[in-house]
């Protein structure tokens, strides 16, 4: 049997330690609650001497008095501690935490694959690491062609294939076109590959990884008239309305005929002067978007497709490209696309 003294210490001890009202409550009961440790002292009293009984009655008394005002003085305090925790300063400024945003890239990225989809075009994504083949023999470049020093490319240290040869880093989304005439065996075809690309050169317009959107669009009858109101409905989806193409004649092996296509420039909207000076951004009234042409029949023949049937066109831009010719992006280093510096995506 403890004594008062000491069952009065171990209380203290218990009530320093409380730090909640649930927790003083449980507390409370331990030791004045109807089987409570004073009660559960009371019941003892039959086993004293008649004579000190009385002595430890009134011991027992003084101890539950001081334990129920040191109970309450606590909960006033907890009381105290816990109202000014729940007052709020509405005239503090609210918390601000950083927001993140996806890359530039990305953005541009969806609402290029957005664009094309809505005129019934299916997006993919084909090998980034990829075999010679597709990258060149099946676009009508076979190994000794000197058009291959067009697409200077990074090789891969590994086994070459035993029809499709080395091994490369896509140095162009067109691999993606005899890709896409076996995934569906025959037309009709409207893809738009859009993936990592690689070449080794490294300046204030190339890093040499970047990405590519590459259309391709096979069916009969499909003639050149299909190729200009596709680009053209792209360029205004893209640019603005009042931006205007033109077809500029080039060689790639790939189309027959081929084109560069140039759309106008934002700054002089085309026409080469601003305020009576040469345009400094363009020089001439028009950007290059990048490459294009009507499909050539070794290539459809490549996947599998009957020239004589069937025709298509397919175009090459650069998603870097076109998202830095957006007016108002105002990038002129393609670097700091992958610098890694977050405040430059931090502005978008
Ligand atoms: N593959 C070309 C390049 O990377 C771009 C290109 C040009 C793609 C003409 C095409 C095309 O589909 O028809 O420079």
């Amino acid at each position: 049997m403890k004594s008062a003294k000491e069952l009065l210490q171990h209380f203290q001890k218990q009530l320093a330690a409380i730090t909640s009202l649930n927790t003083l409550e449980e507390l409370k009961i331990e030791y004045l609650g109807r089987n409570g440790r004073i009660n559960q002292q009371l019941k003892n009293i039959t086993q004293i001497d008649p004579s000190e009984r009385r002595e430890f009655g009134q011991e027992l008394n003084t101890l539950k008095e001081q334990i129920t005002q040191e109970i309450e003085l606590k909960r006033k305090k907890l009381l105290q501690i816990e109202s000014t925790k729940q007052t709020i300063d509405t005239t503090l400024p609210a918390k601000s935490y950083p927001k993140g945003s996806l890359h530039l890239v990305t953005y541009a990225i969806e609402e290029i694959s957005h664009i094309f989809e809505k005129i019934g075009f299916i997006r993919m994504s084909y090998p980034e690491v990829e075999w010679e083949f597709f990258s060149f023999e099946a676009l009508n470049m076979p190994s000794d062609h000197p058009a291959r020093d067009d697409f200077e490319t990074f090789f891969m240290d590994y086994e070459p294939h035993k029809e499709h040869g080395k091994m490369v880093l896509t140095p162009h989304t067109s691999s993606g076109q005899n890709r896409e005439m076996r995934r569906l065996g025959k037309p009709p075809i409207r893809m738009i590959n859009i993936a990592k690309t690689y070449r080794p050169n490294w300046d204030a317009s190339h890093v040499p990884m970047f990405h590519q959107f590459e259309g391709l669009c096979v069916d009969k009858r499909i003639n050149i008239t299909h190729l200009k109101g596709t680009i053209d409905y792209f360029a205004k989806q893209f640019f603005g309305e009042e931006r205007e193409t033109r077809l500029r004649p080039f060689h790639f092996q790939f189309t027959e005929p081929s084109f560069e296509v140039d759309i106008t420039c934002d700054i002089c909207q085309g026409t080469g002067k601003v305020n009576g000076e040469k345009c400094r951004l363009c020089k001439q009234g028009w950007l290059e978007l990048g490459g294009t042409g009507m499909v050539h029949p070794n290539v459809l023949k490549a996947g599998g497709i009957d020239p004589d049937e069937y025709t298509g066109w397919a175009f090459g831009f650069g998603v870097e490209r076109v998202m830095m010719m957006k007016p108002g992006i105002g990038l002129n280093n393609m670097r700091l696309l992958y610098d890694g510096d977050i405040r430059v995506l931090e502005q978008f």
